[in-house]
C-alpha cells in the first residue's frame, strides 16, 4: 500500500543512494578516528550518526511496513542495549562485546530464515539472491552461537579451560561444516523444505559452539576478533543478497577490519589462525573468581612493603611500568600516572611496556592510561621495550601476569608456550603488584614469582601504588 511519502522526493532511490552514501562516508570516517584514543570518541560518535542515516534511510524503502513490529524491537532493543552499555563496567567490556557482536550475527541468520520463509524457500528466485543469503545464514549462526561461548568464557560463567571432543573435534566439526554446506547447496539446487534452512541454521550453529569451546587460556583475543570478522561478512552477504550498500560496506568494514586484527593478533601471539581454531593451543583455566592457591609451584616468593618498593625505585635511572589485567580491575592507572610524576620529578625516566593482548581487549592498556593522560611517546609496544628490559632497574609489575611469563619462552609443555612475552625478567629487579598467588587468564603458575630478584607486593594495585608514592613523596 503506498503512503503519501511514497509518492515523496524522499522515497527516490537516488535519494535514498545519496543518503547511504553518506552513512558510508562517515562509517568510514568513524572508523579512521578510531585509529588513536584521542579521536576515537568522536569517530564512534560519527560512525553512530551515519548508523543512523543509514536506518532511517532503510525505513523510506519502498514496500518497508509493519511499523509496530519495527517500533516494538527498537523498544526492546533500545531498553536493553541502553542501559547495558552505560553500566557496564571497563573491564566487563570484552564480554559486552562479545555478546553484541553475536547479537549483529544472529540477526544476520534470523533475516536469511525470514527471507527464506517469505519466499516459499527462495522460489523463482536467481542464484545471486540464494548464494550469498545462505553464506549470510551459515556465517551468521557460526558466530551468535561462537561469540555466546566467547561471552561465557569471558564472564566465567563458563570455564575457561579449553572443552573439547579430544582427537574426535576436527573430524566432528568437519562433519558439520559438510552438513551445513550440504544442506545449503540442496536449497540452490531447488529445495525447499523448511527442514533444509533449519538444518543450515543448526549444523552452523553446532559448529559455532564445537569451534569455540576447545579455545581456551591465551587464544581468547584471537577467537574474540575473528568471529567479529565472521559477523561483518555475513552482513555483507546478506547485503549482496538484499542489494543494500550501505549493508555492503558496513559489512565488509567490519570484515576487513576484525581480519586484520585478527591476523596481528595471531601474529602478537605467534600463533596461526587454522591452528587456534583447529583448538590447537591455549590450555589452562580461565581465572576462576575467588580461586586460591599459588598452583603446583614449590618454590618460594619474597614479599616486600611499599616504603621499600619506593627506596628501590627512588634510586633507579629507568623504571618500566608493565600493566596488565589487574591496573583496570583496580582502577590504577590514575593512581600509577602520580606515582610516575613522582619518580620523574626525581629524574627518573619512566616507560610504560605494552603488551598486545595485556588485559582483556584489544588497546585495553593504551585506552586506560590515555585516560589517565599518560604521554604517549611513553608507551613502548613489546618489541621496542624488550630491548630495554636488560638495562631498566626496575620493572614494576601492576596486575599483569600472563604476558610476563617466562615459561612462554623455556616451557615447551606450557600452554602460553611460543607467545611472546614482555621479558620483565631480563630487568635489574623486579616488583610485582597483585592480591595473592592466583594465576592469571590462563590459569597457570608464573614462574617469574619465584625469581629471587623479584618481590612481591600483595594488595590491591590502586592502594599498593598510592603508597609507593606517598612513600616516594616523603623520601
Ligand atoms: P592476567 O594474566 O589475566 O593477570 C591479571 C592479574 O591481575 C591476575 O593474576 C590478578 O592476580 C591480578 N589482579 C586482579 N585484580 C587485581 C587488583 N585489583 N589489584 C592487583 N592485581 C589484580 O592479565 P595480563 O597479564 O594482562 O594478561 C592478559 C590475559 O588475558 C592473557 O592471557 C590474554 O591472552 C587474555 N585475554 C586477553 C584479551 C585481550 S584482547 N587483551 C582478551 C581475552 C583474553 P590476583 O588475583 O592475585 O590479584
Amino acid at each position: 500500500m503506498s503512503t503519501p511519502l511514497a509518492a515523496s522526493w524522499v522515497q527516490d532511490p537516488d535519494t535514498i543512494s545519496i543518503l547511504y552514501l553518506i552513512a558510508v562516508s562517515m562509517f568510514v570516517y568513524g572508523l579512521m578516528g578510531l585509529r588513536g584514543p584521542r579521536t576515537a570518541v568522536r569517530g564512534n560518535r560519527v560512525a553512530a550518526v551515519g548508523m543512523a542515516i543509514a536506518v532511517v534511510a532503510t525505513f523510506l524503502l519502498e514496500g518497508m511496513g509493519n511499523w509496530a513490529l519495527i517500533a516494538a524491537g527498537l523498544v526492546v532493543g533500545t531498553v536493553i542495549g541502553v542501559p547495558a552499555a552505560r553500566q557496564v563496567k571497563m573491564t566487563a567490556m570484552p564480554q559486552m562485546v562479545a555478546l553484541f557482536n553475536g547479537v549483529g550475527g544472529g540477526a544476520v541468520a534470523l533475516i536469511a530464515w525470514a527471507e527464506f520463509i517469505e519466499t516459499s524457500g527462495y522460489e523463482g528466485l536467481e542464484l545471486t539472491f540464494v548464494i550469498p543469503s545462505l553464506l549470510a545464514a551459515i556465517i551468521g549462526s557460526i558466530s551468535f552461537w561462537g561469540s555466546l561461548i566467547a561471552f561465557g568464557k569471558l564472564q566465567e560463567v563458563l570455564p575457561g579451560r579449553p572443552i573439547g571432543a579430544g582427537t574426535m573435534q576436527q573430524p566432528l566439526n568437519l562433519l558439520l561444516l559438510l552438513v551445513a554446506a550440504g544442506a545449503a547447496v540442496w536449497i540452490a539446487a531447488g529445495g525447499d523444505a523448511w527442514w533444509l534452512m533449519v538444518l543450515v541454521l543448526v549444523a552452523a550453529a553446532l559448529l559455532g559452539l564445537f569451534v569455540v569451546l576447545p579455545i581456551g587460556g591465551a587464544d581468547m583475543p584471537v577467537v574474540i576478533s575473528l568471529l567479529n570478522a565472521f559477523t561483518g561478512l555475513s552482513a555483507a552477504a546478506m547485503g549482496l543478497a538484499l542489494s543494500n550498500s550501505a549493508l555492503i560496506v558496513a559489512g565488509m568494514l567490519v570484515g576487513a577490519s576484525g581480519t586484520i586484527l585478527t591476523r596481528l593478533m595471531a601474529d602478537a601471539m605467534n600463533r596461526s589462525i587454522p591452528s587456534i581454531v583447529a583448538g590447537g593451543f591455549g590450555g589452562g583455566g580461565g581465572a576462576v573468581a575467588g580461586a586460591v592457591g599459588a598452583g603446583e609451584h614449590a618454590g618460594t616468593v619474597r614479599s616486600t612493603s611499599a616504603a621499600d618498593a619506593a627506596i628501590q625505585m627512588a634510586y633507579a635511572q629507568q623504571v618500566v611500568v608493565v600493566p596488565g589485567y589487574g591496573m583496570a580491575v583496580a582502577q590504577a592507572q590514575h593512581a600509577v600516572r602520580e606515582m610516575a610524576d613522582e619518580l620523574e620529578r626525581r629524574g627518573i625516566d619512566v616507560k610504560y611496556a605494552i603488551h598486545p593482548v595485556a588485559g582483556r581487549m584489544p588497546g585495553h592498556m593504551n585506552v586506560l592510561l590515555a585516560e589517565a593522560d599518560v604521554p604517549y611517546e611513553q608507551l613502548k609496544e613489546m618489541d621496542e621495550i624488550n630491548g630495554e628490559f636488560p638495562r631498566t632497574d626496575v620493572a614494576i609489575v601492576i596486575g599483569a601476569n600472563d604476558v610476563t611469563n617466562p615459561a612462554a619462552n623455556t616451557n615447551p609443555q606450557s600452554p602460553i608456550y611460543g607467545m611472546p612475552i614482555l621479558n620483565v625478567n631480563e630487568a635489574r629487579a623486579v616488583i610485582v603488584l597483585k592480591r595473592s598467588m592466583n594465576t592469571g587468564f590462563a590459569g597457570i603458575d608464573n614462574e617469574l614469582y619465584y625469581d629471587p630478584k623479584t618481590a612481591m607486593l600483595f594488595g590491591d594495585a590502586k592502594g599498593s601504588v598510592a603508597e609507593i608514592t606517598s612513600e616516594l613523596a616523603a623520601l
